[in-house]
């Protein structure tokens, strides 16, 4: 596609959502695209949530596994093959790879899946769960698996997780990533978690790892492909989610939603009208990252949002998370 084909798709985009007729189009593409899309039209508004946006190099980390290996052991191992390793000081298992000849990818201990390669943000949300052991446990959109994995180790595998991915072309990558780290207490389906009501059956922990619209420090074309459009679309399917989740979890379960997402439609918005229109309430959490945001754009939101936590780039990629609680009734 030439570039004035998809200058044309992203204006055409704009001015449905806007209602505007082809004759402003003719008129006015390039402010219309200016106002929507662009690197400073997303950066302008983190601005207007308080964040000054900054370039922030993704740093590679990876999780043990300690349900395969005892932590020290792996990280003695992986010093003598001249891997440099440093603590993420908000996680337990979670070290920073600061200097490898090597792919980490490459080594026997990966293959033996006594670790995970998993970016800092990412480790946070399995964490949040109180007592997974014995647990009936929903990984919604599971693949490709660095939180099935992760939840499978701090349930000791027992009992079970059910992980469900809608992508057929992805179930590849999950069913390997759990031989690998040898998990043995996951039934996977190729299935869209807005139906997983179908499944009757009920849980104690469900894990939404939503679909998002992701961050610039994990996509480098970000700013240039995102449009506010897609952020709608993606807070739409989102809520759907929510709204099938809510139904499979058990009284007094916990759902914990997090995105790698910057944008508040896909986060506080998002939880703001989970509070409103599913019987769930937001429960606190103690995690890296600072308070939900409670007025969006000059919209007050339920107060109780600002025990979520919002993780702007900085040591770690933009992520969003959210422990709900599923109330009786
Ligand atoms: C953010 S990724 C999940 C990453 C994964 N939890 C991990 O830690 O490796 C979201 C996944 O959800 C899948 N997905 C998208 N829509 C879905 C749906 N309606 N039902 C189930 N999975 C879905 C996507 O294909 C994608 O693999």
């Amino acid at each position: 596609m030439n570039t004035n084909n998809s200058v044309l798709l992203k204006t055409t985009f704009f001015l449905k959502n806007q209602g505007t007729t082809k004759t402003n189009f003719l008129f006015s593409p390039i402010r219309s695209i200016s106002l929507m899309s662009g690197k400073q039209f997303f950066v302008n508004r983190y601005k207007k949530l308080g964040w000054t946006y900054k370039e922030v190099k993704l740093k590679q980390a990876i999780r043990i596994n300690t349900m395969n290996a005892n932590r020290d052991t792996v990280v003695k191992r992986l010093e003598s093959l001249g891997i440099a390793l440093e603590k993420i000081p908000f996680l337990e298992d979670g070290y920073w790879i600061r200097r490898s000849k090597f792919s980490v990818g490459a080594t026997a201990e990966y293959l033996l899946g006594l670790y995970s390669i998993q970016e800092a943000a990412a480790q946070i949300p399995v964490t949040l769960f109180t007592e997974l052991e014995d647990k009936t446990v929903l990984d919604a959109c599971a693949s490709p698996g660095g939180k099935t994995v992760q939840l499978a180790n701090l349930m000791n595998n027992s009992d079970v997780i059910v992980a469900l991915e809608l992508k057929q072309r992805k179930m590849f990558a999950l069913a390997n990533q759990l031989e690998r780290s040898r998990v043995t207490n996951t039934a996977v389906y190729n299935m869209d978690a807005k139906e997983a009501t179908s499944l009757n059956m009920k849980f104690d922990r469900v894990l939404l790892d939503v679909p998002c619209s992701g961050n610039y420090v994990t996509d480098k074309d970000w700013f240039s492909k995102r449009t506010i459009e897609d952020v709608h679309r993606n807070a739409r399917r989102q809520r759907q989610i929510l709204t099938e989740a809510a139904k499979v979890t058990e009284d007094g379960g916990e759902i914990v939603y997090a995105t790698c997402s910057l944008e508040p439609e896909e986060n506080e918005l998002n939880i703001d009208w989970a509070i409103g229109a599913l019987n769930v309430k937001v429960e606190e959490i103690k995690c890296h990252g600072e308070k939900g945001l409670t007025n969006v754009f000059g919209k007050e939101l339920d107060r109780s949002i600002e025990k979520c936590r919002r993780i702007w780039p900085n040591q770690t990629q933009g992520f969003f998370v959210c422990k709900l609680r599923k109330l009786a009734g």
